[in-house]
C-alpha cells in the first residue's frame, strides 16, 4: 500500500482522499483552509455529497485518513502526491486561473528530497502539466527523480464516491522528460480498479489534459444542442421532450444529456469551455472552438428565457410579484451553487422588482453566502406561500414528486414553470394549474 498526499480537499480532493484510503492506502489530505480541515478531521464533509461521510468516517476510524495544512508533513509522509486544487475562471477573462495549482508545486517541490510522483487531477489548460513538471524538477532537491503526470478527474458531483471507486475510465498522461515511474505507480495506486478491468488509457501529457476539456466541451454542446432545439420548438409550437425521446432512440445520438431546460452550470462546464476557448486562442487554434461561444450563448439565453416566462406568468411585469424558486444547486444531489442557473435566474427576477423566495434541500447555506439578498424559506410550503408563480429550477426528487393538490391552496396563482421539464404537465393541469415547460407547446 502507498502513502499518498492529496492537495486540495474540496469536492474533488476530499472525495479522492477518502476513496484512496478506502482502497487501503494511507492518505493525508492537505488544504490551506483550516476550517475545512477541522470539519474533515472530525468526520464531517464540508459539502453535500451522498455516501462520502460514511467513507470519510470509516477511514478516519481506521487511521488510514488524516488531514493537515502542513506541506512539510505531506512531503515527509508521502511519495505520491495528488493535486486537486481549484482552477476557477480568471476575473474578467475566459482563461483559467492556475495560480492555485502553481502554488502547490511551488510549495511542495522544494520539500521533495526523495523520488516522488505528482499526479495532477485538477482541470487545467493544455500545456500546464509539462510546464509544472519542469518547474517541479527545477525546484526539488530530488531533481530529476521527481515525476509529474496528469490524471484528469471525471467524477460527477452527486455520484462522486461511486465515480472515484468505479470510474468509466482512467486516463494518465505521462511526461517523456520525466523519470518514467508514473505509470507503474499509478498501476499500484489503482490496482483494485484495474482488477475490475476499468479501461486505463496511458498517453502523453497534452492528450490527457485535452481528454478532460474535450469531454466537458462535448457534454456542454449536447445540452446546448437540445436547448437550441428547445428554442425552435417554442417558435414552432413543438415539444422538445418528445423530440429528445425520439432522437435519443438512435444509438448514435443517445438520450442522456438531452434534457432541455435552464441549462448547465456548476463549478466545471461553464468555466471549462471558456478556458478551453482561451487556450485554443493562445495556441492559434481559436477557429476550432468558436462553436463553443455559441454553446455558451445558447446556455445563457435559457436563463434569460426563464426570466421572461416568469414575467409573462406574472402578467407582464415582475414589479411587486411574488416568485417562488424551487432549487438553487446547479443540479440535484449537490449543494454546489457555483454558476448555478437557478440562483442566477432568482437574482435576475429580484432585480426586476419581484420578491423571490428560494428553497433547496441542500444548498441553502451556499446560496445565502452567494446571494444574501434573496429570500430563503425553510421548506417548500413556506417558499410557495402566496406566490404568483412557482419556478422549478433544480430537479430534486422532492420537487419532481410535488403534489399539485397539496401546493395549490398555498399559492396566490396556480402557475408553475418547469425549468427542467421534470414534472407531469397533465397532472398539474388537471389540478387546475397553468403549467409551462421549456420548449413545450
Ligand atoms: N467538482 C467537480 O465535480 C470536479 C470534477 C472534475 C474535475 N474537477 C476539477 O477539480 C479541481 C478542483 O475542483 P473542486 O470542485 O474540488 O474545487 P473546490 O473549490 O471545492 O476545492 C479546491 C480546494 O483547494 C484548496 N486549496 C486552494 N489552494 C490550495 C493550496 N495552495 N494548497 C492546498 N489546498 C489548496 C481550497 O481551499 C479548496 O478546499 C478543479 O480544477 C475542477 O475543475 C472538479
Amino acid at each position: 500500500m502507498t502513502n499518498i498526499a492529496v492537495f486540495g480537499t474540496g469536492y474533488l480532493g476530499a472525495t479522492h482522499a477518502a476513496c484512496m484510503a478506502e482502497l487501503g492506502h494511507d492518505v493525508l489530505g492537505v488544504d490551506v483552509d483550516e476550517s475545512k480541515l477541522a470539519k474533515l478531521e472530525s468526520g464531517e464533509v464540508p459539502f453535500y455529497e451522498p455516501g462520502l461521510e460514511e467513507v470519510l468516517k470509516r477511514n478516519i476510524g481506521t487511521g488510514r485518513l488524516r488531514f493537515t495544512s502542513s506541506y512539510e508533513e505531506a512531503a515527509s509522509f508521502a511519495d505520491v502526491h495528488f493535486v486537486g486544487v481549484g482552477t476557477p475562471q480568471k476575473k474578467g477573462e475566459f482563461a483559467a486561473d492556475v495560480t492555485y495549482v502553481d502554488a502547490v508545486i511551488d510549495g511542495l517541490a522544494p520539500l521533495l528530497t526523495r523520488p516522488a510522483v505528482i499526479f495532477g487531477k485538477s482541470t487545467v489548460p493544455v500545456g500546464t502539466a509539462e510546464r509544472l513538471g519542469r518547474r517541479a524538477r527545477a525546484l526539488a532537491p530530488a531533481g530529476a527523480e521527481v515525476d509529474l503526470a496528469w490524471n484528469p478527474e471525471f467524477l460527477r458531483e452527486g455520484f462522486a464516491v461511486q465515480d472515484t471507486l468505479h470510474p468509466d475510465r482512467l486516463v494518465l498522461g505521462v511526461d517523456r522528460e520525466g523519470p518514467g515511474r508514473a505509470e507503474e505507480v499509478a498501476r499500484e495506486v489503482y490496482a483494485d480498479l484495474l482488477a475490475e478491468k476499468i479501461p486505463f488509457i496511458v498517453t502523453d501529457l497534452a492528450t490527457a489534459e485535452l481528454v478532460k476539456t474535450s469531454a466537458n466541451a462535448f457534454l456542454a454542446t449536447k445540452i446546448s444542442f437540445i436547448n437550441a432545439m428547445s428554442e425552435v420548438c417554442e417558435a414552432a409550437g413543438a415539444d422538445v421532450t418528445v423530440l429528445a425521446d425520439a432522437i435519443g432512440h438512435d444509438d448514435r445520438i443517445g438520450r442522456r444529456f438531452l434534457n432541455a431546460g435552464v441549462g448547465f452550470g456548476g463549478g466545471c462546464l461553464p468555466k471549462d469551455i471558456r478556458a478551453f476557448m482561451a487556450r485554443a486562442g493562445e495556441l492559434g487554434a481559436d477557429q476550432a472552438l468558436t462553436f463553443l461561444r455559441e454553446v455558451d450563448a445558447v446556455n445563457m439565453r435559457r436563463r434569460t428565457r426563464m426570466v421572461e416566462m416568469a414575467r409573462e406568468a406574472c402578467g407582464g411585469s415582475l414589479l411587486g410579484a411574488r416568485v417562488a424558486v424551487l432549487g438553487a444547486a446547479f443540479k440535484p444531489e449537490s449543494d454546489d451553487v457555483r454558476d448555478s442557473p437557478a440562483l442566477n435566474v432568482a437574482g435576475q427576477i429580484q432585480l426586476q422588482g419581484a420578491t423571490v423566495t428560494v428553497y433547496d434541500p441542500k444548498a441553502m447555506d451556499n446560496s445565502r453566502k452567494l446571494f444574501p439578498t434573496l429570500g430563503y424559506a425553510t421548506d417548500v410550503s413556506q417558499a410557495v406561500e402566496g406566490a404568483d408563480v412557482v419556478l422549478v429550477l433544480t430537479e430534486w426528487r422532492q420537487f419532481r414528486e410535488l403534489q399539485p393538490g397539496r401546493v395549490g391552496p398555498l399559492v396566490r396563482q396556480r402557475s408553475i414553470i418547469d425549468g427542467r421539464n421534470c414534472l407531469s404537465p397533465k397532472g398539474w393541469r388537471e389540478a387546475g394549474w397553468v403549467y409551462r415547460g421549456m420548449g413545450r407547446s
